[in-house]
């Protein structure tokens, strides 16, 4: 039986309801020409009753993209460039360059020798690492070597640039950023370095050295920049963490296994507008659905499976990159046969629970699944 909520949704009480009369059109005319309006013309399309996204689910598969990736190598150089990189574009926000939401993601290619021009922006960034070996990135004088899996923090403000290594080999790595949350607060900067490269200040691989320890932090180490001191996280610890999670929890009927990179000094998020986080699916787990506000860029780095997004079925397997907008209903099987199977995502959830506007439902008929439309 509906509620009385449902029932007061359902005739629009309370919401902008005014038919249009010749007198009103008139009025509405003379307020658009004051530089005005009439709130009651908008308001039920700027008030939704919940977040009505214009992102849409979608998946890019690796294997459709791969060549075309690598056929930029020949194309463009990366000073021609500036960054070699095919971006995603999400149907719905191409008119911002968004992948889903605010956020941005594109696939870089590098091959041995070469090295992008040293740079800072506003923008958060991050990469993922997709294949290849000899990959690095400079941040603020802290060199870091790069392998497959492993996930790497460029910072806004902080001076970067990524280059492979002339013994490495093609490098392809996903680009991760909040260029369109930027733009949208209209404070988006972005700045070459006047030299071109910056020198290496620090040892290589140092943030690791002083800040990976997990549960161990450097005596007498202070830090006050608003974002993680440990700028690489490594894919075999972050895999080995999720096996030791495995072995003494159930997880989250929602999410399985998922870990969350953190700041290690705060154990908050990584940066202040993007989080990431890895999570495991056991062998033949089919998570319940749920759905929460917060932009989601998911990329397969383990196995094989498929997502339920709004109702719609999403197959992937390693590489592949999906999306799930603000307040969409997922869930996610893992088909690896007798394997786990983990998803990498990056996402917007500090903005979401900096502003206080995180919230989160189950979905509660058919034991926790969506149905599937045709
Ligand atoms: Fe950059
Ligand atoms: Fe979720």
């Amino acid at each position: 039986m509906a509620s009385t909520y449902d029932q007061y949704r359902e005739e629009m009480i309370g919401r902008a309801n005014v038919a249009d009369t010749p007198e009103l059109v008139a009025y509405y005319q003379r307020l658009q020409s004051l530089g005005t309006g009439a709130l009651w013309t908008v308001a039920n399309k700027i008030e939704p009753w919940e977040p009505a996204s214009t992102s849409v689910p979608y998946l890019w598969r690796y294997r459709d993209l791969r060549e075309d990736v690598l056929r930029s190598l020949e194309l463009v150089t990366p000073e021609q460039a500036g960054r070699r990189v095919v971006y995603l574009e999400n149907p719905g926000r191409a008119d911002v360059v968004a992948a889903v939401g605010w956020l941005y993601s594109g696939l870089q290619v590098m091959g041995p020798g070469e090295c992008a021009s040293s740079h800072r922006h506003s923008a958060s960034a991050l990469r993922f690492i997709m294949e290849g070996s000899g990959a690095f990135t400079n941040v603020d004088g802290h060199k870091m070597t790069l392998g497959a899996n492993d996930f790497v923090l460029t910072p806004n403000g902080t001076w970067h640039e990524h280059g492979v290594s002339e013994d490495g080999t093609v490098c392809i790595w996903q680009d991760g950023l909040d260029i369109p949350l930027m733009n949208a607060l209209d404070a988006n900067f972005y700045e070459v370095h006047p030299e071109l490269q910056q020198a290496i200040s620090f040892p290589v691989n140092d943030s690791l050295g002083m800040w990976a320890g997990s549960a161990l932090r450097p005596a007498g180490v202070t830090w006050t920049k608003p974002y993680s001191p440990l700028l690489k996280y490594e894919w075999g610890p972050t895999y080995e963490a999720l096996l030791r999670y495995a072995s003494v929890s159930e997880g989250s009927p929602y999410d399985g296994l998922l870990m969350e990179y953190v700041n290690p000094h705060t154990g908050g998020p990584v940066m202040p507008t993007i989080g990431a986080s890895m999570q495991m699916l056991r062998a033949g787990q089919h998570t319940k659905a749920h759905r929460h506000t917060g932009s989601f860029v998911y990329q397969c780095a383990k196995g094989r499976g498929y997502s339920i997004i709004n109702g719609q079925r999403f197959d992937w397997q390693e590489r592949d990159i999906f999306v799930v907008p603000s307040w969409c209903w997922h869930e996610h099987v893992n088909l690896s046969e007798g394997e786990d199977a983990c998803l990498f995502t990056f996402n917007d959830l500090p903005v979401m629970r900096s502003l206080g506007i995180y919230r989160e439902e189950a979905f509660g008929e058919n034991g926790g699944h969506q149905p599937i439309l045709a």
